[in-house]
Formats: C-alpha cells, sequence, structure tokens
C-alpha cells in the first residue's frame, strides 16, 4: 500500500537534456520521462496503448514523443495525434500523463489524482545549482521494502555500529547515546541533536561540538544539515538550536530521496556535500568515498532485513528501543495520509 497523493522523485534532472526520453518505474508504475525540444518534461505512462512497447525507448520529436514500435506519436497531455496507415486516429489510443514538476536537481512525479496534485507539498531540499552548494550524487537501488529504509533514515543510532568504521567512525560514535529531539510535523518528523567533543575530520585531532538537523518527509525524502561549531558550543546554547548568528565551522549538507519502484524495492536517490565552502578535490573525494561505503552497508543490511521480515509473521510483535521514536512517528503519518486516501475514496 503506497500514498498516491504524494510527490515522488524519479530521476535527476540533469539525465533529461532537451529531446531525451528514460524509463522509470514508480509504485509498480512504468513511466516514461521525457523533455520536448522546447524544454517541457512531461511523465507519461511508459506503456504504449497499441501493443504495451515501452515508450520511453522511443524517440522525442518536436513536442511530441513517438513509440519506436509502430510509430504512434503522442502530445504532452498523450493524446494520440498520429497513427501511421490510417487517417483515423484509433479508439483508446490515449497514454496516461502524470503531474510533474523540477525542484532542487530532482524531477518529482505526483502519482495521485492529478487535480490534488500541489506543488506546494514539495519538500524543499538544497538546490544542486545553487553555487554556495558543492555536492556530488548518486542512486542506489535497494531490493526493500521503502519503509525499512525510511526507519534506517529516521533513526540515525545504527551510525555507531552498522558504520562504526565509516560515517558512524567519522564522527566517532556517540549517535546511539545522545537521542535526538523529535518533532511530529504533518507530513514527517523534525530530528535534531548535539554531538559534543567529536573531531571535525575522520581521525582529526581538532575536536567540535555537531549540530545535526533534518526533517524527513512523506515519501521519505531527507533534507540535513551537520554542522561543526567549536567545542563547547552546545553547552553554551542549552542544547538548543544554535541561533543564526553563531559562526560554524563547516556546513555538511546531504539530500536524500526513498522512492518505492514496488512492494519491495525501492530507488534511493542522494547528494551529499558543503555548503559556503570549496572543498579540495581530496577533500571531496574522501566525503564521498565515507558516504558510498556506509550507503553499501545500509543495503547489504537492509536487504538481508527485508529476507527475515518476508519469513515472519506480520503479527508478531516486535521490541521497542528510545531511537525508534522517529521511525514510529513517521510510520504513523504515512499510515495516517494512506487511511485519509482509503476513506476518500
Ligand atoms: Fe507502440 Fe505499436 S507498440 S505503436
Amino acid at each position: 500500500m503506497f500514498v498516491r497523493n504524494c510527490w515522488y522523485v524519479a530521476a535527476w534532472s540533469h539525465l533529461l537534456p532537451a529531446g531525451a526520453v528514460i524509463g522509470r518505474q514508480i509504485l509498480d508504475e512504468p513511466i516514461a520521462l521525457y523533455r520536448t525540444e522546447s524544454g517541457a518534461l512531461v511523465a507519461m505512462e511508459d506503456r504504449c496503448p497499441h501493443r504495451l512497447a515501452p515508450l520511453s525507448l522511443g524517440c522525442v520529436q518536436g513536442e511530441h514523443l513517438q513509440c519506436r514500435y509502430h510509430g504512434l506519436t503522442f502530445d504532452t497531455a498523450g493524446n494520440c495525434i498520429d497513427a501511421p496507415g490510417t487517417e483515423k486516429i484509433p479508439p483508446r489510443s490515449t497514454a496516461r500523463t502524470f503531474p510533474v514538476a523540477e525542484r532542487d536537481g530532482w524531477v518529482w512525479v505526483w502519482a495521485g489524482a492529478p487535480h490534488l496534485a500541489n506543488e506546494a507539498l514539495i519538500p524543499r531540499g538544497f538546490d544542486l545549482g545553487d553555487p554556495r552548494f558543492t555536492m556530488r550524487h548518486g542512486e542506489i537501488r535497494y531490493e526493500a521494502d521503502y519503509q525499512l529504509v525510511n526507519d534506517n533514515l529516521c533513526d540515525l543510532s545504527h551510525l555507531d555500529f552498522l558504520h562504526e568504521t565509516t560515517l558512524g567512525g567519522a564522527t566517532s560514535g556517540g549517535w546511539s547515546v545522545q537521542p535526538p529531539r523529535v518533532t511530529p510535523l504533518e507530513r514527517g518528523v523534525h530530528i535534531e541533536r548535539w554531538l559534543r567533543d567529536r573531531p571535525s575530520s575522520p581521525g582529526g585531532n581538532d575536536l567540535t561540538d555537531i549540530w545535526s538537523c533534518y526533517d524527513f518527509s512523506v515519501p521519505g525524502i531527507l533534507v540535513m544539515r551537520t554542522t561543526f561549531y567549536p567545542r563547547g558550543s552546545a553547552d553554551r546554547c542549552g542544547l538548543a538550536a544554535p541561533p543564526d548568528d553563531l559562526v560554524p565551522l563547516l556546513r555538511r549538507v546531504d539530500q536524500q530521496a526513498v522512492t518505492p519502484t514496488g512492494e519491495n524495492s525501492c530507488n534511493y536517490l542522494f547528494a551529499a556535500g558543503f555548503e559556503g565552502t570549496t572543498p579540495s578535490p581530496k577533500a571531496m573525494e574522501r566525503m564521498y568515498k565515507i558516504v558510498m561505503d556506509a550507503f553499501a552497508e545500509d543495503r547489504t543490511m537492509i536487504e538481508a532485513q527485508q529476507r527475515i521480515w518476508d519469513l515472519t509473521p506480520a503479527s508478531r510483535k516486535k521490541a521497542f528501543l528510545p531511537s525508534d521514536k522517529a521511525p514510529h512517528l513517521f510510520r504513523k503519518v504515512v499510515a495516517r495520509l494512506l487511511d485519509q486516501e482509503l476513506n476518500a475514496s
């Protein structure tokens, strides 16, 4: 079961220059994304109404998309405007289209009722094209329920164990000791915490205090700042959010999206980097390697976890830790939105 009235990240915007078409899958729905020669972005069912060939294998012709199999041609609304061998457009030859938007380097597709698509519901991230940010990006496919990936991102206590030598090691641990403050949001959760006396770089001797702060929003959008301040800042702030005039030493930023492709599979798109500073290529490479190694650890664990979940009755009660608060609250948000959709239909 998926929340349908929601924007899902389908792809990176830069994968779609004018005239390009790519295929994606969201909530078991094959979707062809294409950009017309004039720059308009279109999300269309990736299924030709003739013999169901993927339209993502077709070609963009001006403002239109032509199926590469037998040449049906569609306008941006999915209407067939040309059918080879006949003057008459055949019935049932319309392809469904989806509301689509571009924001912060991503292509977003609305999977629900088109009249409910509201771009104000798109969670704001860091604009990858903004020169204040220096980021590297990537994409990973998971063979697992997207909610297991969301649980993982809502509960960073696992950095101390699963990522002991990668992300956890880079910040010298402590993520499971200092519980975060978790605040429910209308469509997600806000998670923040201080970590005291942490190295400013992996293995470094200079100690800093780290302010970790992020929103996690439906369907699985993480927008996180990890900001390094002079040692002692956490106590001077009374463990509250640092004031705007407190000058940081370094700002790390992360932007991630979990998009279910099916019941037990999802795509994970991520960008990691820095704000307000241009790191050396070596520092950037080191940061990216730590991130990629950590994400490989996540995938191994979560896919293995999925296999055990598949062997376990849904009725089985699970132990609950204090660090489960944010994943629990986030699942409640998803369940509430699902209930709203079911009751409205
Ligand atoms: Fe597309 Fe035949 S399958 S035109």
